[in-house]
């Protein structure tokens, strides 16, 4: 048995948690749910919207599934995620984006691995209001975040047997900053000549990759570029209901899906569990339990494939529940 902390959110957060609890317990996983509740809910009751009591739990399972959680937009708290990230040390944002059989895009050959840093950059939250007309946020690149990252992304590279590895910056206006990350970069690349080293230029980058997607593999990102170019990435593949994600440190690491809480289908009983799932599925890979997750995959896809039970997002009209049980079914 394996103690896991679980953040089961707000928003479709709840929903979605129920569906993929409900699937691992049926595949036969061995855990021991650690649940912490976080957001705004528990700002209002306890002070803040991530408490002390998340962060030890984290410390101490060392590993963590994570549902959405609405942060509000211009005022109030600063967002939960990127101060979990923050907290934990977790740098790394691992984000696979590739097609699955049975979800109709408008490109079949998607194979990309956004790596995306996630501590710095203007997420560092350095913001000030100089005047009542001016306000100024401050980005921040620095040498070893930079190198970490770059490393993280040809070490996933090499363990996963992919041949290019591509920086994104835009390197020609922020001479300094995503000049530091280009030059960490050439560094790093120099110790793995057998991958293919390229840089891009971020704007570049998305017209290639709504045009010709195939030509790229792993993508090395700056934190606000690797968010932006992973939710285009998500949409490649069939939007964001099936957007998969990971964030990793050297002790720690959460999973969780690309998307938000959508709160416009909330308690509407459409809501993808997809994401969470595959989130979940790389989790139980992370603790070894590969039997469960492999057997939870199949049945995953199975169940696209067929695309007799889906939900709304995915051309269907199948609750979550519906989605939930037809995988469970097909277990
Ligand atoms: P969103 O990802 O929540 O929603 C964007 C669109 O995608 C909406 O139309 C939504 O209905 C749809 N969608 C998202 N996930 C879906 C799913 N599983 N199944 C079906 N449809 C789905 O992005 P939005 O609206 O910009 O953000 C809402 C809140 O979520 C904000 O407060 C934001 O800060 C927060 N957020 C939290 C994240 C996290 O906890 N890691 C990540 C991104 C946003």
């Amino acid at each position: 048995m394996q103690t896991v902390t679980l953040i089961p959110g707000d928003g479709i957060g709840p929903e979605i948690t129920e569906s993929v609890t409900k699937i691992l317990n049926a595949a036969g996983a061995k855990i021991n749910w650690d649940i912490q509740s976080a957001g705004a809910d528990v700002a209002e009751t306890e002070g803040s919207p991530l408490p002390d009591r998340v962060i030890e739990s984290i410390k101490k399972t060392k590993v963590a599934l994570k549902a959405p959680v609405t942060t509000p937009i211009g005022k109030g708290f600063r967002s939960v995620n990127v101060a979990l990230r923050k907290s934990l040390d977790l740098y790394a944002n691992l984000r696979p984006c590739k097609n699955i059989e049975g979800i109709k895009t408008r490109f079949d050959n998607v194979d990309i691995v956004i790596v995306r840093e996630n501590t710095e950059d203007l997420y560092a939250g350095i913001e000030r209001q100089i005047d009542n007309d001016t306000a100024e946020s401050i980005k921040i690149i620095t040498r070893n975040a930079s190198t970490r990252i770059v490393k993280f992304a040809f070490e996933y590279a090499k363990k996963n047997n992919r041949k290019l590895v591509t920086a994104v910056s835009k390197a020609n206006i922020c001479k300094l900053s995503d000049g530091l990350f280009l030059e960490c970069a050439r560094e790093v690349a120099k110790k793995y000549p057998q991958i293919k080293y390229k840089e891009i230029l971020v704007d570049n980058l998305c017209m290639q990759l709504v045009q010709k997607p195939e030509q790229f593999d792993v993508l090395v990102l700056p934190n606000l570029y690797g968010d932006i170019v992973s939710d285009l990435c998500a949409g490649l593949i069939g939007g964001l209901g099936i957007a998969q994600g990971a964030n990793i440190g050297s002790n720690a690491a959460v999973f969780e899906p690309v998307h938000g809480s959508a709160p416009d289908i909330k308690g509407q009983h459409k809501a993808n569990p997809t994401a969470l799932l595959l989130s979940a599925i790389e989790m139980l890979k992370y603790i070894n339990q590969n039997d469960v997750a492999y057997k939870i995959e199949k049945s995953l896809f199975k169940t696209i494939k067929e695309r007799k039970i889906l939900t709304p997002d995915l051309g269907g009209n199948a609750t979550t529940t519906e989605y939930t049980n037809e995988i469970i079914k097909n277990l």
